[in-house]
């Protein structure tokens, strides 16, 4: 909903993902002043149809739609990005079906790097509901020692210096320097930050950050791709679970 830039790129890249896979998509671009009724309308018509596996809406929305509304109205089983209370519920007990794409994706780059969890100290620096609270999760359920941190930190460098795996997602560019990170930590940046026209770069001071690192990935090219690969993975597994696989 509304047009914000980023938005944009992000459901231009999921449509393409789809398109390369074979899935089928439909977009709703809705105007800015559509009103919270029609989008929750829209929302419900696609929980009911039968060849309709998963539905997301595209954060953020704009401020006269009530975020957490509409979050709830998606379908449990259709809810690819796994934001209804439900599906974050499953993801405390580690029963879940959907796992958040991003935090999903930064475990998925961990596993096929052999690096192994458990036992690790693990710093995510971050506590949203998209990133930062799940990425905790997933890491505790993989064995980690895991600290939370966010802007009310004290003495941050001190907590990201004893992480083992360091996690950044704090949406503030180069955030992270170089004496922040443990030599040899293994370093993961989420954030995508627009600092020109054409610039994007991540949570972590990437140049400093590469001399201290034992593994780290790059803005743009680490995470952000994962997150789509992991957004199709859930879609996947909705078609499974609604039993909407199969020929349109
Ligand atoms: N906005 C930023 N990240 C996300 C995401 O993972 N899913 C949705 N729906 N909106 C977002």
């Amino acid at each position: 909903m509304g047009d914000d830039p980023a938005s944009r790129v992000y459901v231009n890249n999921k449509k393409k993902a789809c398109a390369d896979l074979g899935i089928y998509s439909e977009e709703y671009a809705l105007p800015a002043e559509t009103t919270e009724e029609e989008l929750l309308d829209l929302i419900k018509t696609l929980n009911k149809k039968n060849d309709i596996s998963g539905v997301l809406v595209q954060l953020p929305l704009p401020k006269h739609i009530n975020e957490k509304t509409v979050l709830d109205t998606i379908d449990p089983k259709k809810d690819v990005d796994a934001f209804h209370p439900v599906n974050v519920g499953k993801i405390m007990v580690g029963d879940f079906d959907f796992v958040p794409c991003t935090p999903a994706g930064v475990m998925e780059l961990i596993k096929e790097s052999g690096i192994d969890v458990a036992g690790k100290d693990c710093v995510v620096v971050g506590r949203s509901n998209i990133v930062g609270k799940p990425q905790a999760m997933l890491l505790l359920h993989k064995n980690g020692t895991v600290t939370i941190c966010h802007s009310k930190t004290a003495d941050l460098a001190e907590k990201t210096r004893k992480a083992d795996i360091l996690v950044a997602a704090v949406g503030i560019p180069n955030f992270i320097k170089g004496d922040m990170i443990k030599p040899g930590a293994v370093v993961i940046d989420v954030g995508i930050n627009r600092v020109a026209e054409k610039k994007l770069v991540g949570d972590v001071d990437f140049e400093e950050a590469e001399k201290v690192a034992g593994a780290i990935t790059p803005v743009p090219g680490g995470v952000g791709p994962m997150t789509i690969a992991m957004l199709m993975r859930n879609t996947l597994k909705a078609a499974e679970l609604n039993n909407t696989k199969g020929e349109k």
